[in-house]
Protein backbone atom coordinates (compact mmCIF):
# COMPACT_ATOMS: atom_id res chain seq x y z
CA UNK A 1 0.00 0.00 0.00
CA UNK A 2 1.06 3.46 -0.62
CA UNK A 3 -0.98 5.57 1.16
CA UNK A 4 1.45 8.11 2.67
CA UNK A 5 1.12 10.49 5.29
CA UNK A 6 1.03 13.46 3.44
CA UNK A 7 -2.42 12.55 2.22
CA UNK A 8 -4.24 11.78 5.13
CA UNK A 9 -4.72 13.16 8.45
CA UNK A 10 -4.78 11.59 12.03
CA UNK A 11 -9.06 10.66 11.87
CA UNK A 12 -8.38 9.43 8.08
CA UNK A 13 -4.76 7.35 8.97
CA UNK A 14 -7.35 5.50 11.95
CA UNK A 15 -10.06 5.26 9.49
CA UNK A 16 -7.48 3.53 7.22
CA UNK A 17 -6.53 1.38 9.75
CA UNK A 18 -10.44 0.35 11.07
CA UNK A 19 -10.76 -0.65 6.97
CA UNK A 20 -7.56 -2.53 6.41
CA UNK A 21 -8.65 -4.73 9.55
CA UNK A 22 -11.61 -5.09 8.16
CA UNK A 23 -10.72 -6.74 5.29
CA UNK A 24 -10.76 -3.92 2.89
CA UNK A 25 -7.01 -3.79 2.00
CA UNK A 26 -8.00 -3.88 -1.92
CA UNK A 27 -9.06 0.03 -1.94
CA UNK A 28 -5.45 1.01 -0.51
CA UNK A 29 -3.93 -2.18 -2.70
CA UNK A 30 -3.01 -0.24 -6.23
CA UNK A 31 -2.01 3.09 -4.88
CA UNK A 32 -0.33 5.68 -6.80
CA UNK A 33 3.02 6.21 -5.54
CA UNK A 34 3.54 8.52 -2.66
CA UNK A 35 3.36 12.59 -4.03
CA UNK A 36 1.76 11.07 -7.25
CA UNK A 37 -2.39 11.77 -7.81
CA UNK A 38 -2.99 13.64 -4.09
CA UNK A 39 -5.52 15.03 -4.93
CA UNK A 40 -7.70 11.99 -5.85
CA UNK A 41 -6.38 10.35 -2.67
CA UNK A 42 -7.51 13.21 -0.51
CA UNK A 43 -11.04 13.56 -2.44
CA UNK A 44 -11.50 9.59 -1.72
CA UNK A 45 -10.44 9.52 2.09
CA UNK A 46 -12.80 12.30 2.28
CA UNK A 47 -15.26 10.35 0.90
CA UNK A 48 -14.57 7.23 3.03
CA UNK A 49 -14.66 9.51 6.41
CA UNK A 50 -17.59 11.30 5.25
CA UNK A 51 -19.69 7.92 4.94
CA UNK A 52 -18.28 6.42 7.85
CA UNK A 53 -19.62 9.64 9.64
CA UNK A 54 -23.10 9.58 7.70
CA UNK A 55 -24.12 6.01 8.28
CA UNK A 56 -25.20 4.53 11.49
CA UNK A 57 -22.04 2.39 13.22
CA UNK A 58 -19.82 3.92 10.46
CA UNK A 59 -18.14 2.22 7.14
CA UNK A 60 -16.95 -0.81 9.17
CA UNK A 61 -20.07 -1.21 11.11
CA UNK A 62 -21.88 -1.58 7.32
CA UNK A 63 -19.45 -4.14 6.34
CA UNK A 64 -19.83 -5.82 9.14
CA UNK A 65 -23.93 -5.78 8.87
CA UNK A 66 -23.42 -6.77 4.97
CA UNK A 67 -21.70 -9.71 5.41
CA UNK A 68 -23.96 -10.77 8.07
CA UNK A 69 -27.42 -10.39 5.58
CA UNK A 70 -25.21 -11.56 2.99
CA UNK A 71 -24.21 -14.97 4.51
CA UNK A 72 -27.79 -14.98 5.56
CA UNK A 73 -29.24 -14.24 2.24
CA UNK A 74 -26.65 -17.14 0.72
CA UNK A 75 -27.99 -20.00 3.37
CA UNK A 76 -31.04 -19.05 2.31
CA UNK A 77 -32.73 -17.97 5.86
CA UNK A 78 -35.97 -18.34 6.69
CA UNK A 79 -36.67 -14.41 8.11
CA UNK A 80 -40.14 -15.81 9.24
CA UNK A 81 -39.10 -18.69 11.61
CA UNK A 82 -41.72 -19.32 14.36
CA UNK A 83 -44.20 -16.81 12.93
CA UNK A 84 -47.61 -17.73 11.76
CA UNK A 85 -49.35 -15.85 9.18
CA UNK A 86 -52.64 -14.13 9.58
CA UNK A 87 -55.15 -11.88 8.18
CA UNK A 88 -54.46 -8.04 9.13
CA UNK A 89 -56.63 -6.29 10.85
CA UNK A 90 -57.96 -4.46 7.62
CA UNK A 91 -60.96 -1.81 6.62
CA UNK A 92 -62.37 -2.39 3.34
CA UNK A 93 -62.91 1.05 1.40
CA UNK A 94 -62.60 -0.46 -1.54
CA UNK A 95 -66.28 1.10 -2.39
CA UNK A 96 -67.82 4.81 -2.25
CA UNK A 97 -70.30 4.01 0.36
CA UNK A 98 -71.65 5.75 3.24
CA UNK A 99 -68.52 4.13 5.59
CA UNK A 100 -66.09 5.61 3.01
CA UNK A 101 -68.16 9.14 3.35
CA UNK A 102 -67.80 8.72 7.36
CA UNK A 103 -64.12 8.43 7.35
CA UNK A 104 -63.78 11.32 4.79
CA UNK A 105 -65.29 13.57 6.57
CA UNK A 106 -63.34 12.70 9.64
CA UNK A 107 -59.83 12.91 8.10
CA UNK A 108 -60.41 16.02 6.50
CA UNK A 109 -61.39 17.62 9.70
CA UNK A 110 -57.81 16.27 11.01
CA UNK A 111 -56.26 17.74 8.01
CA UNK A 112 -54.96 20.60 10.33
CA UNK A 113 -53.24 17.92 12.30
CA UNK A 114 -51.53 16.35 9.45
CA UNK A 115 -47.76 16.27 7.83
CA UNK A 116 -47.20 15.01 3.90
CA UNK A 117 -43.17 13.56 3.72
CA UNK A 118 -42.76 12.65 0.55
CA UNK A 119 -39.50 10.27 -0.37
CA UNK A 120 -37.95 11.39 -3.31
CA UNK A 121 -34.44 10.20 -3.08
CA UNK A 122 -34.94 7.44 -5.47
CA UNK A 123 -32.43 7.30 -8.73
CA UNK A 124 -35.69 6.36 -10.92
CA UNK A 125 -33.05 3.66 -12.95
CA UNK A 126 -35.79 1.87 -14.53
CA UNK A 127 -37.75 5.44 -15.90
CA UNK A 128 -34.48 6.75 -17.06
CA UNK A 129 -35.44 10.63 -17.18
CA UNK A 130 -32.82 12.82 -17.32
CA UNK A 131 -34.26 15.04 -14.61
CA UNK A 132 -35.35 13.52 -11.05
CA UNK A 133 -38.85 11.67 -11.68
CA UNK A 134 -40.95 14.82 -9.56
CA UNK A 135 -40.24 17.27 -12.17
CA UNK A 136 -42.51 15.00 -14.82
CA UNK A 137 -45.83 15.99 -15.85
CA UNK A 138 -48.66 13.93 -14.17
CA UNK A 139 -51.15 15.15 -16.86
CA UNK A 140 -49.90 16.82 -20.39
CA UNK A 141 -53.69 18.36 -20.42
CA UNK A 142 -52.42 21.49 -18.42
CA UNK A 143 -49.31 19.88 -17.95
CA UNK A 144 -48.32 19.55 -14.29
CA UNK A 145 -45.52 18.00 -12.93
CA UNK A 146 -45.94 15.83 -9.51
CA UNK A 147 -44.73 18.39 -6.88
CA UNK A 148 -47.07 21.10 -8.47
CA UNK A 149 -49.91 18.71 -7.94
CA UNK A 150 -48.49 17.25 -4.43
CA UNK A 151 -47.65 21.55 -3.39
CA UNK A 152 -51.72 21.68 -4.88
CA UNK A 153 -53.03 19.08 -2.58
CA UNK A 154 -51.19 20.64 0.56
CA UNK A 155 -52.47 24.24 -0.15
CA UNK A 156 -56.30 22.60 -0.49
CA UNK A 157 -55.58 20.84 2.92
CA UNK A 158 -55.14 24.44 4.03
CA UNK A 159 -57.67 26.09 2.69
CA UNK A 160 -60.39 23.66 3.99
CA UNK A 161 -59.03 24.09 7.80
CA UNK A 162 -60.87 26.15 10.23
CA UNK A 163 -58.04 27.97 11.16
CA UNK A 164 -55.99 27.54 8.54
CA UNK A 165 -52.16 26.65 9.05
CA UNK A 166 -49.43 25.44 6.59
CA UNK A 167 -49.51 21.83 6.16
CA UNK A 168 -45.65 20.95 7.06
CA UNK A 169 -43.85 19.40 3.80
CA UNK A 170 -40.55 17.28 4.24
CA UNK A 171 -39.32 16.09 1.32
CA UNK A 172 -36.17 13.56 1.56
CA UNK A 173 -33.77 13.61 -1.02
CA UNK A 174 -30.65 11.93 -1.76
CA UNK A 175 -27.36 13.14 -3.92
CA UNK A 176 -28.91 11.96 -6.84
CA UNK A 177 -32.29 14.72 -6.37
CA UNK A 178 -30.90 17.32 -3.89
CA UNK A 179 -30.14 20.01 -6.30
CA UNK A 180 -32.77 19.38 -9.17
CA UNK A 181 -35.36 19.20 -6.29
CA UNK A 182 -34.59 22.71 -4.86
CA UNK A 183 -33.94 23.80 -8.23
CA UNK A 184 -37.00 23.40 -8.94
CA UNK A 185 -39.01 24.82 -5.64
CA UNK A 186 -36.72 27.83 -6.33
CA UNK A 187 -37.72 27.91 -9.55
CA UNK A 188 -41.72 27.74 -9.11
CA UNK A 189 -41.74 30.30 -6.27
CA UNK A 190 -42.38 26.76 -4.20
CA UNK A 191 -44.95 26.31 -5.94
CA UNK A 192 -47.14 28.51 -3.96
CA UNK A 193 -45.87 26.90 -0.59
CA UNK A 194 -44.15 29.11 2.17
CA UNK A 195 -40.75 28.28 2.24
CA UNK A 196 -40.89 27.40 5.51
CA UNK A 197 -43.50 25.32 5.34
CA UNK A 198 -41.11 22.79 2.77
CA UNK A 199 -38.09 21.05 4.90
CA UNK A 200 -35.58 19.43 2.64
CA UNK A 201 -33.76 15.99 4.65
CA UNK A 202 -30.87 14.39 2.69
CA UNK A 203 -30.22 10.97 2.71
CA UNK A 204 -26.54 9.36 2.01
CA UNK A 205 -25.58 6.87 -0.41
CA UNK A 206 -23.99 3.85 0.78
CA UNK A 207 -21.32 2.09 -0.67
CA UNK A 208 -22.09 -1.13 -3.11
CA UNK A 209 -20.46 -4.47 -1.99
CA UNK A 210 -18.73 -6.12 -4.44
CA UNK A 211 -18.92 -9.74 -3.00
CA UNK A 212 -19.73 -11.92 -0.11
CA UNK A 213 -17.06 -10.54 1.45
CA UNK A 214 -18.19 -7.31 1.80
CA UNK A 215 -15.55 -5.99 -0.03
CA UNK A 216 -16.69 -2.50 -0.89
CA UNK A 217 -16.74 -2.40 -4.85
CA UNK A 218 -14.67 0.30 -6.32
CA UNK A 219 -15.85 2.21 -9.66
CA UNK A 220 -12.02 3.47 -9.78
CA UNK A 221 -8.88 3.37 -8.18
CA UNK A 222 -10.02 6.31 -5.75
CA UNK A 223 -13.59 5.97 -6.03
CA UNK A 224 -16.51 3.47 -4.76
CA UNK A 225 -19.44 2.71 -6.32
CA UNK A 226 -22.06 4.58 -4.13
CA UNK A 227 -26.15 3.73 -4.26
CA UNK A 228 -29.81 4.07 -2.80
CA UNK A 229 -29.61 2.85 0.77
CA UNK A 230 -33.60 2.84 0.16
CA UNK A 231 -36.66 5.37 1.78
CA UNK A 232 -36.35 3.38 5.01
CA UNK A 233 -34.00 6.27 5.51
CA UNK A 234 -36.22 8.86 6.19
CA UNK A 235 -37.22 7.46 9.84
CA UNK A 236 -33.85 7.82 10.80
CA UNK A 237 -33.66 11.52 8.87
CA UNK A 238 -36.66 12.48 10.67
CA UNK A 239 -34.77 11.96 14.11
CA UNK A 240 -31.47 12.82 13.75
CA UNK A 241 -32.87 16.42 12.22
CA UNK A 242 -35.41 16.66 15.09
CA UNK A 243 -38.31 17.31 13.10
CA UNK A 244 -40.44 14.89 14.15
CA UNK A 245 -40.05 15.64 17.90
CA UNK A 246 -40.38 19.58 16.75
CA UNK A 247 -43.53 18.44 14.49
CA UNK A 248 -45.17 16.77 17.59
CA UNK A 249 -44.45 19.59 19.36
CA UNK A 250 -46.96 22.08 17.18
CA UNK A 251 -49.10 20.00 17.48
CA UNK A 252 -49.35 17.79 14.58
CA UNK A 253 -50.86 14.27 15.22
CA UNK A 254 -50.40 12.07 11.83
CA UNK A 255 -47.68 11.81 8.86
CA UNK A 256 -48.72 10.86 5.26
CA UNK A 257 -46.01 9.60 3.39
CA UNK A 258 -46.10 9.22 -0.14
CA UNK A 259 -43.82 8.32 -2.89
CA UNK A 260 -42.43 10.69 -5.80
CA UNK A 261 -45.26 9.79 -8.64
CA UNK A 262 -48.53 8.50 -7.67
CA UNK A 263 -50.46 11.30 -8.92
CA UNK A 264 -53.69 9.13 -6.96
CA UNK A 265 -51.98 9.49 -3.42
CA UNK A 266 -54.48 12.10 -1.97
CA UNK A 267 -57.20 10.34 -3.44
CA UNK A 268 -56.69 8.02 -0.67
CA UNK A 269 -55.37 10.37 2.07
CA UNK A 270 -58.78 12.29 3.55
CA UNK A 271 -60.28 8.96 4.74
CA UNK A 272 -57.19 6.89 5.68
CA UNK A 273 -56.58 9.87 8.09
CA UNK A 274 -60.11 9.17 9.58
CA UNK A 275 -59.53 5.51 9.69
CA UNK A 276 -56.06 6.32 11.33
CA UNK A 277 -57.92 8.83 13.90
CA UNK A 278 -60.98 6.55 14.51
CA UNK A 279 -59.13 3.10 15.07
CA UNK A 280 -56.18 4.70 17.15
CA UNK A 281 -53.39 3.21 14.49
CA UNK A 282 -50.28 4.08 14.97
CA UNK A 283 -49.16 2.82 11.85
CA UNK A 284 -51.85 2.55 8.93
CA UNK A 285 -50.54 0.78 5.64
CA UNK A 286 -52.68 1.87 2.61
CA UNK A 287 -53.38 -1.00 0.63
CA UNK A 288 -54.73 -2.48 -2.63
CA UNK A 289 -56.89 -5.96 -3.19
CA UNK A 290 -53.81 -8.41 -4.33
CA UNK A 291 -54.18 -11.61 -6.19
CA UNK A 292 -52.92 -14.64 -4.68
CA UNK A 293 -49.79 -14.79 -6.26
CA UNK A 294 -49.14 -11.11 -7.76
CA UNK A 295 -45.83 -9.46 -7.58
CA UNK A 296 -46.70 -6.90 -4.53
CA UNK A 297 -45.93 -6.94 -0.98
CA UNK A 298 -48.69 -8.52 1.25
CA UNK A 299 -49.38 -7.10 4.12
CA UNK A 300 -49.12 -9.70 6.89
CA UNK A 301 -50.00 -10.12 10.37
CA UNK A 302 -47.37 -12.43 11.60
CA UNK A 303 -47.64 -13.93 15.53
CA UNK A 304 -45.16 -15.68 17.14
CA UNK A 305 -41.74 -15.44 19.75
CA UNK A 306 -44.39 -13.65 21.79
CA UNK A 307 -45.40 -10.60 19.70
CA UNK A 308 -47.56 -10.05 16.81
CA UNK A 309 -46.79 -7.32 14.42
CA UNK A 310 -48.02 -6.78 10.57
CA UNK A 311 -45.70 -6.29 8.11
CA UNK A 312 -45.33 -6.31 4.12
CA UNK A 313 -44.19 -9.96 3.71
CA UNK A 314 -42.68 -10.11 0.41
CA UNK A 315 -45.21 -12.00 -2.08
CA UNK A 316 -42.64 -15.01 -3.20
CA UNK A 317 -42.08 -15.57 0.82
CA UNK A 318 -46.05 -15.53 1.47
CA UNK A 319 -46.97 -18.65 -0.23
CA UNK A 320 -44.49 -20.77 1.12
CA UNK A 321 -44.93 -19.20 4.49
CA UNK A 322 -48.43 -19.73 4.56
CA UNK A 323 -47.74 -23.61 2.68
CA UNK A 324 -45.44 -24.26 5.65
CA UNK A 325 -47.71 -22.78 8.42
CA UNK A 326 -51.78 -22.41 8.26
CA UNK A 327 -52.78 -22.62 4.74
CA UNK A 328 -51.16 -26.25 2.93
CA UNK A 329 -52.58 -25.09 -0.74
CA UNK A 330 -50.79 -21.42 -0.15
CA UNK A 331 -52.11 -18.33 -0.99
CA UNK A 332 -55.70 -18.89 -1.86
CA UNK A 333 -58.15 -16.35 -3.63
CA UNK A 334 -61.43 -15.69 -1.64
CA UNK A 335 -64.60 -15.72 -3.01
CA UNK A 336 -64.08 -11.95 -5.10
CA UNK A 337 -60.92 -13.69 -6.33
CA UNK A 338 -58.66 -11.61 -4.03
CA UNK A 339 -55.92 -13.12 -1.47
CA UNK A 340 -56.61 -12.37 2.22
CA UNK A 341 -53.01 -10.65 2.35
CA UNK A 342 -53.71 -6.75 0.71
CA UNK A 343 -50.95 -5.43 -1.36
CA UNK A 344 -48.79 -2.43 -0.19
CA UNK A 345 -48.97 0.30 -2.13
CA UNK A 346 -46.39 2.37 0.49
CA UNK A 347 -48.56 4.96 0.96
CA UNK A 348 -48.69 5.32 5.22
CA UNK A 349 -50.18 6.90 7.88
CA UNK A 350 -48.20 7.09 11.07
CA UNK A 351 -48.97 8.70 14.40
CA UNK A 352 -46.98 11.26 15.57
CA UNK A 353 -46.38 10.57 19.78
CA UNK A 354 -45.97 6.60 18.64
CA UNK A 355 -43.23 7.87 16.07
CA UNK A 356 -41.55 10.10 18.19
CA UNK A 357 -41.32 7.74 21.23
CA UNK A 358 -40.15 4.96 18.68
CA UNK A 359 -37.55 7.10 17.04
CA UNK A 360 -35.86 8.17 20.48
CA UNK A 361 -36.20 3.74 21.35
CA UNK A 362 -34.51 3.08 18.08
CA UNK A 363 -32.89 5.85 16.40
CA UNK A 364 -35.51 5.13 13.43
CA UNK A 365 -32.39 2.30 12.20
CA UNK A 366 -34.97 0.52 9.95
CA UNK A 367 -33.90 -3.16 10.09
CA UNK A 368 -31.73 -3.63 6.60
CA UNK A 369 -31.92 -6.35 3.81
CA UNK A 370 -29.74 -7.32 0.85
CA UNK A 371 -30.79 -8.00 -2.56
CA UNK A 372 -28.21 -10.14 -4.25
CA UNK A 373 -28.49 -11.10 -7.99
CA UNK A 374 -25.89 -14.21 -8.15
CA UNK A 375 -23.73 -15.04 -10.64
CA UNK A 376 -23.54 -18.79 -10.05
CA UNK A 377 -25.89 -21.68 -8.47
CA UNK A 378 -23.55 -22.04 -6.04
CA UNK A 379 -24.36 -18.13 -4.78
CA UNK A 380 -20.05 -17.28 -4.45
CA UNK A 381 -20.37 -14.69 -7.14
CA UNK A 382 -22.51 -11.35 -7.56
CA UNK A 383 -23.60 -10.75 -10.99
CA UNK A 384 -23.01 -6.51 -10.23
CA UNK A 385 -22.10 -5.17 -7.07
CA UNK A 386 -25.65 -4.95 -4.30
CA UNK A 387 -26.25 -3.00 -1.58
CA UNK A 388 -27.70 -2.60 1.74
CA UNK A 389 -31.12 -1.44 1.47
CA UNK A 390 -33.99 -0.51 4.18
CA UNK A 391 -37.86 0.14 3.34
CA UNK A 392 -39.80 3.14 5.03
CA UNK A 393 -42.83 0.50 5.47
CA UNK A 394 -40.48 -1.50 7.61
CA UNK A 395 -41.20 0.84 10.33
CA UNK A 396 -43.44 -1.73 12.26
CA UNK A 397 -40.23 -4.22 12.68
CA UNK A 398 -39.55 -1.37 15.32
CA UNK A 399 -42.69 -2.08 17.51
CA UNK A 400 -43.80 -3.36 20.35
CA UNK A 401 -46.98 -5.17 21.67
CA UNK A 402 -48.71 -1.99 22.09
CA UNK A 403 -48.24 -0.22 18.44
CA UNK A 404 -51.36 -0.83 16.65
CA UNK A 405 -50.99 -1.79 12.91
CA UNK A 406 -53.68 -2.02 10.52
CA UNK A 407 -54.63 -1.98 6.72
CA UNK A 408 -56.90 0.53 4.85
CA UNK A 409 -57.89 -1.19 1.55
CA UNK A 410 -58.89 1.30 -1.40
CA UNK A 411 -60.07 0.38 -4.90
CA UNK A 412 -56.49 0.05 -6.91
CA UNK A 413 -56.79 2.90 -9.29
CA UNK A 414 -58.51 5.41 -7.01
CA UNK A 415 -55.07 5.20 -4.69
CA UNK A 416 -52.14 4.04 -6.84
CA UNK A 417 -50.59 4.42 -10.25
CA UNK A 418 -46.77 5.18 -10.54
CA UNK A 419 -44.74 6.18 -13.45
CA UNK A 420 -41.35 3.95 -12.64
CA UNK A 421 -40.84 2.11 -16.46
CA UNK A 422 -39.64 3.74 -19.43
CA UNK A 423 -42.10 3.04 -22.10
CA UNK A 424 -40.17 -0.12 -24.01
CA UNK A 425 -40.20 -1.76 -20.56
CA UNK A 426 -43.50 -0.73 -19.85
CA UNK A 427 -45.20 -2.36 -23.31
CA UNK A 428 -43.42 -5.51 -22.66
CA UNK A 429 -44.52 -5.61 -18.94
CA UNK A 430 -47.99 -4.71 -20.84
CA UNK A 431 -47.70 -8.16 -22.75
CA UNK A 432 -46.92 -9.96 -20.34
CA UNK A 433 -50.04 -9.44 -18.49
CA UNK A 434 -48.49 -7.02 -15.72
CA UNK A 435 -49.11 -3.45 -14.99
CA UNK A 436 -47.34 -1.18 -17.08
CA UNK A 437 -46.67 1.91 -14.18
CA UNK A 438 -45.81 4.38 -16.84
CA UNK A 439 -46.49 7.70 -17.83
CA UNK A 440 -49.11 6.78 -20.44
CA UNK A 441 -50.97 4.45 -17.72
CA UNK A 442 -50.81 7.00 -14.77
CA UNK A 443 -52.37 10.19 -16.57
CA UNK A 444 -54.68 7.58 -17.74
CA UNK A 445 -55.45 6.62 -14.44
CA UNK A 446 -55.36 10.65 -13.18
CA UNK A 447 -58.30 10.80 -15.38
CA UNK A 448 -60.18 7.90 -14.16
CA UNK A 449 -59.86 9.26 -10.57
CA UNK A 450 -61.08 12.42 -11.50
CA UNK A 451 -64.23 10.42 -13.53
CA UNK A 452 -64.69 8.15 -10.05
CA UNK A 453 -65.42 12.06 -8.54
CA UNK A 454 -67.71 12.85 -10.72
CA UNK A 455 -69.52 9.07 -10.97
CA UNK A 456 -70.07 9.56 -7.48
CA UNK A 457 -71.89 12.76 -8.13
CA UNK A 458 -74.29 11.44 -10.34
CA UNK A 459 -73.00 13.29 -13.37
CA UNK A 460 -73.35 10.34 -16.40
CA UNK A 461 -70.33 9.28 -17.60
CA UNK A 462 -69.53 7.66 -20.38
CA UNK A 463 -66.06 6.57 -20.62
CA UNK A 464 -64.03 5.50 -23.90
CA UNK A 465 -62.93 1.96 -24.56
CA UNK A 466 -59.29 1.76 -23.88
CA UNK A 467 -56.82 1.46 -26.39
CA UNK A 468 -52.70 0.81 -26.99
CA UNK A 469 -50.34 3.49 -27.48
CA UNK A 470 -46.78 2.23 -28.24
CA UNK A 471 -48.37 -1.41 -26.70
CA UNK A 472 -49.44 0.78 -23.57
CA UNK A 473 -52.81 0.84 -22.18
CA UNK A 474 -54.50 4.40 -22.52
CA UNK A 475 -58.34 5.23 -21.54
CA UNK A 476 -58.86 8.11 -24.08
CA UNK A 477 -61.19 9.98 -22.00
CA UNK A 478 -63.20 11.80 -20.97
CA UNK A 479 -60.23 13.48 -19.53
CA UNK A 480 -61.20 14.66 -16.47
CA UNK A 481 -59.12 16.88 -13.83
CA UNK A 482 -60.65 18.08 -10.18
CA UNK A 483 -57.88 20.12 -8.80
CA UNK A 484 -57.60 19.71 -5.48
CA UNK A 485 -58.41 23.10 -4.77
CA UNK A 486 -61.71 22.15 -6.51
CA UNK A 487 -62.29 19.33 -3.93
CA UNK A 488 -60.34 17.12 -1.79
CA UNK A 489 -63.16 14.63 -0.39
CA UNK A 490 -66.29 12.92 -2.90
CA UNK A 491 -68.87 14.82 -0.25
CA UNK A 492 -67.09 18.24 -1.82
CA UNK A 493 -67.84 16.99 -5.29
CA UNK A 494 -71.10 16.15 -4.46
CA UNK A 495 -71.95 19.64 -3.30
CA UNK A 496 -70.39 21.27 -6.22
CA UNK A 497 -72.14 19.03 -9.18
CA UNK A 498 -75.19 18.15 -10.11
CA UNK A 499 -76.35 15.98 -12.74
CA UNK A 500 -74.99 16.54 -16.26
CA UNK A 501 -73.33 14.05 -18.44
CA UNK A 502 -70.12 13.77 -20.00
CA UNK A 503 -68.58 11.56 -23.26
CA UNK A 504 -66.16 9.77 -24.52
CA UNK A 505 -62.82 12.03 -25.31
CA UNK A 506 -64.49 15.03 -23.41
CA UNK A 507 -62.17 16.81 -21.23
CA UNK A 508 -63.31 18.31 -18.17
CA UNK A 509 -60.58 20.58 -15.78
CA UNK A 510 -62.12 22.56 -12.68
CA UNK A 511 -60.13 24.61 -10.46
CA UNK A 512 -60.64 26.57 -7.73
CA UNK A 513 -63.36 26.32 -4.80
CA UNK A 514 -66.15 28.01 -5.62
CA UNK A 515 -67.46 26.26 -9.02
CA UNK A 516 -70.70 24.32 -9.22
CA UNK A 517 -72.22 22.91 -12.24
CA UNK A 518 -75.80 21.92 -12.98
CA UNK A 519 -76.82 19.67 -15.61
CA UNK A 520 -73.97 20.62 -17.38
CA UNK A 521 -73.46 18.53 -21.12
CA UNK A 522 -69.87 17.97 -22.27
CA UNK A 523 -70.41 16.83 -26.03
CA UNK A 524 -68.24 13.86 -27.34
CA UNK A 525 -64.52 15.47 -27.78
CA UNK A 526 -65.29 18.91 -26.20
CA UNK A 527 -63.47 20.72 -23.54
CA UNK A 528 -64.41 22.71 -20.30
CA UNK A 529 -61.63 24.20 -18.45
CA UNK A 530 -62.94 26.50 -15.93
CA UNK A 531 -60.19 28.14 -13.31
CA UNK A 532 -61.58 30.38 -10.21
CA UNK A 533 -59.43 32.49 -8.18
CA UNK A 534 -60.43 32.41 -4.46
CA UNK A 535 -63.51 34.79 -3.70
CA UNK A 536 -64.79 34.13 -7.63
CA UNK A 537 -67.72 32.48 -7.28
CA UNK A 538 -68.62 30.44 -10.81
CA UNK A 539 -71.68 28.70 -11.70
CA UNK A 540 -72.38 26.98 -15.14
CA UNK A 541 -76.28 25.50 -15.33
CA UNK A 542 -78.12 23.85 -17.67
CA UNK A 543 -74.73 23.88 -20.17
CA UNK A 544 -73.88 22.31 -23.35
CA UNK A 545 -70.43 22.18 -24.26
CA UNK A 546 -69.10 21.69 -28.11
CA UNK A 547 -66.16 22.44 -29.22
CA UNK A 548 -62.95 21.34 -30.81
CA UNK A 549 -61.68 20.44 -27.26
CA UNK A 550 -58.54 19.20 -26.64
CA UNK A 551 -57.33 16.27 -28.80
CA UNK A 552 -54.79 13.53 -27.86
CA UNK A 553 -52.30 13.13 -30.88
CA UNK A 554 -49.81 10.25 -30.81
CA UNK A 555 -46.17 11.00 -31.38
CA UNK A 556 -45.05 10.19 -34.62
CA UNK A 557 -41.98 8.13 -35.21
CA UNK A 558 -40.06 11.21 -36.03
CA UNK A 559 -41.16 13.13 -32.99
CA UNK A 560 -40.80 10.15 -30.53
CA UNK A 561 -37.10 10.14 -31.37
CA UNK A 562 -36.67 13.93 -32.36
CA UNK A 563 -34.30 16.08 -29.54
CA UNK A 564 -37.17 18.82 -29.70
CA UNK A 565 -39.72 16.64 -28.35
CA UNK A 566 -39.43 17.43 -24.80
CA UNK A 567 -38.75 14.26 -22.79
CA UNK A 568 -41.76 14.05 -20.90
CA UNK A 569 -43.69 13.29 -23.89
CA UNK A 570 -41.82 10.74 -25.33
CA UNK A 571 -41.99 8.59 -22.03
CA UNK A 572 -45.75 8.28 -22.70
CA UNK A 573 -45.46 8.34 -26.85
CA UNK A 574 -48.46 10.89 -27.23
CA UNK A 575 -48.84 15.43 -26.65
CA UNK A 576 -52.47 16.45 -25.81
CA UNK A 577 -53.31 19.56 -28.44
CA UNK A 578 -55.65 22.41 -27.55
CA UNK A 579 -58.54 21.98 -30.80
CA UNK A 580 -60.66 25.63 -29.53
CA UNK A 581 -61.39 24.22 -25.91
CA UNK A 582 -63.72 26.74 -23.96
CA UNK A 583 -61.53 27.99 -21.09
CA UNK A 584 -63.16 30.02 -18.42
CA UNK A 585 -60.48 32.20 -16.02
CA UNK A 586 -61.76 34.06 -13.53
CA UNK A 587 -58.99 35.98 -11.81
CA UNK A 588 -60.74 38.44 -9.40
CA UNK A 589 -63.55 37.80 -6.58
CA UNK A 590 -67.26 38.05 -7.84
CA UNK A 591 -70.23 36.05 -8.91
CA UNK A 592 -70.33 34.71 -12.54
CA UNK A 593 -71.99 32.53 -14.72
CA UNK A 594 -70.36 30.68 -17.72
CA UNK A 595 -72.58 30.27 -20.60
P1 LIG B 1 -38.79 3.18 -6.38
O1 LIG B 1 -39.13 1.80 -6.01
O2 LIG B 1 -39.61 3.81 -7.45
O3 LIG B 1 -37.26 3.24 -6.72
O4 LIG B 1 -38.84 4.06 -5.09
P2 LIG B 1 -36.39 4.33 -7.45
O5 LIG B 1 -35.03 4.20 -6.87
O6 LIG B 1 -36.98 5.70 -7.38
O7 LIG B 1 -36.44 3.88 -8.95
P3 LIG B 1 -35.58 2.69 -9.63
O8 LIG B 1 -35.76 1.49 -8.78
O9 LIG B 1 -34.17 3.20 -9.69
O10 LIG B 1 -36.19 2.56 -10.98
C1 LIG B 1 -40.02 4.26 -4.40
C2 LIG B 1 -39.96 5.63 -3.74
O11 LIG B 1 -38.91 5.68 -2.81
C3 LIG B 1 -38.04 6.75 -3.10
C4 LIG B 1 -38.24 7.04 -4.57
O12 LIG B 1 -37.85 8.35 -4.87
C5 LIG B 1 -39.72 6.78 -4.72
O13 LIG B 1 -40.49 7.88 -4.29
N1 LIG B 1 -36.67 6.34 -2.74
C6 LIG B 1 -36.14 5.20 -3.24
C7 LIG B 1 -35.94 7.14 -1.88
O14 LIG B 1 -36.43 8.20 -1.43
N2 LIG B 1 -34.68 6.75 -1.56
C8 LIG B 1 -34.12 5.63 -2.02
O15 LIG B 1 -32.97 5.34 -1.66
C9 LIG B 1 -34.87 4.83 -2.87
Amino acid sequence: MNCDKLTADKGEQALIEELLNAGQEHLFADWDAPGVNNDQKTAFLQSLAHINTSYPGGLTGYISNARKLLAEAKAGANPFEGLTPEQPDTVNLTTFDATYDHYEALGQNHFSKTAVVLVAGGLGERLGYSGIKLDIPVEVTETTPYLAHYAACLKAMEARMSTPRPVPFIIMVSDDTAAKTRASLEANGFFGLKKEQVHILKQELVPAIADNDGHLALKEKYKLILKPHGHGDIHMLMHTSGLAARLEHDGIEHLFFVQDTNGQAFNALPAALGVSVEKGFDFNSIAVNRIPGEACGALTKLIGNGNELTLNVEYNRLDPLLRATVSPEGDVPNAEGFSLFPGNINILVIKMSSYVQILNRTQGIIAEFVNPKYADAAKTAFKSPTRLETMMQDLPKLFGPREKTGVSVFDRKWAFSANKNNIRDAAAKHAAGGPSESGATAESDFYHAGRIKLAAAGMDVETAEEKLILGIPFTPGPRVVLRPAFAMTLAEVREKIKGGKISGNATLVLDGKNITLENVEIAGGSALVVRACDGANVTAENLTVENGGFELVPLTDEEQTSAATPEYLKLRGYRIENRAAQIAEFKKPGEYTIS
